[in-house]
């Protein structure tokens, strides 16, 4: 359990875009008392350090340095954000066979070490990297967390916001499933402040039909497509949405998030790991929420898991 008078201390295995920016989101919203940063490439980490502690005069004091795998003895969480990302046309599926090998060696190492706390995933296909750290750690699974759909969820929110012109906090929705091409969004469940969305839409006179939101969730699904066509990744984003998963652990706020979790008959699917709102504390994943799906989300729901199902053999077989 991470006790509040403990120093809180972070371990992110990966500096590139990813790493570096979720480094930078930490720093800047005070989140953690020590970071250590750790990659293949020494320099990078070095260089990593010193610039993020030449900035700390103008923010919150964090002790930063650039460590090696004997840091997370004692750290209360370990970030993976290491591996090959998306290139322009790849799925995140087709990173599997590098990036399990990679994390086999990453997993080892870092439990080798004695580490006894939390791990969050970040490398895609990030449920298939989760399930292979929950595997290869032999860590509860409420101590192996992906980020899940995460990113998804707030693309999601942020889209209606613009759309129904309204402050993103009153925008209540999920995206579940796998954090890729098979996920989907819960209609049923999204709320525009306390009312259905349907409701409010007929109700508000809302100029709109269900084709604009169709097209809002096509815009969330495929926009990791868009920013690599354009920027060659992503990493803004999925840093703070691993900064705000980070916040959530070390403050204990019991927050419902769509993260990765292994699912045990949870929504009729086992032995997988798959984006779903659960409860986010300082134990790791309290408890699975599982909201009403109506009969095409849960198909959809299933279809997603079927995806993941045969791309997880890769680590059962
Ligand atoms: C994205 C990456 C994190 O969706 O998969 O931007």
């Amino acid at each position: 359990m991470i006790s509040a008078s403990k120093t809180s201390k972070v371990v992110v295995i990966g500096t590139g875009l990813v790493g570096s920016s979720y480094a930078f989101s930490l720093i800047n919203q005070n989140i953690t008392d020590e970071l250590v940063l750790i990659d293949l490439n020494k320099n990078k980490t070095e260089g990593d350090a010193m610039d993020l502690n030449h900035g700390i005069p103008f923010g919150a004091p964090t002790t930063i340095w650039a460590g090696d795998y004997s840091d997370c003895k004692d750290a209360d969480i370990v970030v993976i954000t290491a591996g090959a990302n998306q290139k322009p046309g790849e799925t995140r599926l087709d990173l599997i066979e590098k990036n399990v090998a990679i994390f086999k060696t990453i997993v080892a190492s870092v439990m080798s070490s004695g580490f006894n706390g939390i791990f969050i995933v970040a490398t895609n296909p990030v449920d298939v990297l989760a399930y292979a750290t929950w595997k290869f750690s032999g860590l509860p699974m409420e101590r192996v967390i992906g980020s899940g759909t995460i990113l998804d969820t707030a693309r999601f929110r942020f889209l209606l916001s613009e759309y129904f012109q309204l402050d993103f906090r009153n925008i209540h929705g999920y995206i579940i499933g796998e954090h890729g091409d098979t996920e989907l969004p819960v209609w049923s469940q999204t709320r525009i402040g306390s009312e259905p969305i349907e409701r409010y839409m007929s109700k508000y006179k809302q100029a709109g039909t269900q084709q604009d939101l169709d097209e809002i969730f096509i815009n969330v699904r495929d926009a990791a497509y868009h920013i690599i066509e354009r920027k060659g990744a992503t990493h803004y984003a999925i840093a703070m949405g691993l900064a705000r998963l980070t916040k959530a652990i070390l403050r204990n706020e019991r927050s419902i998030l769509t993260i990765s979790t292994l699912m045990q008959g949870e929504y009729g699917l086992n032995d997988l790991y798959i984006g779903v709102p659960a409860i986010v504390s300082n134990q790791g994943i309290e408890r699975i929420v599982e909201i009403d799906l109506n009969e095409e989300e849960t198909k959809q729901l299933h279809h997603s898991a079927k995806v993941l199902n045969d791309a997880i053999n890769v680590i059962r077989n």
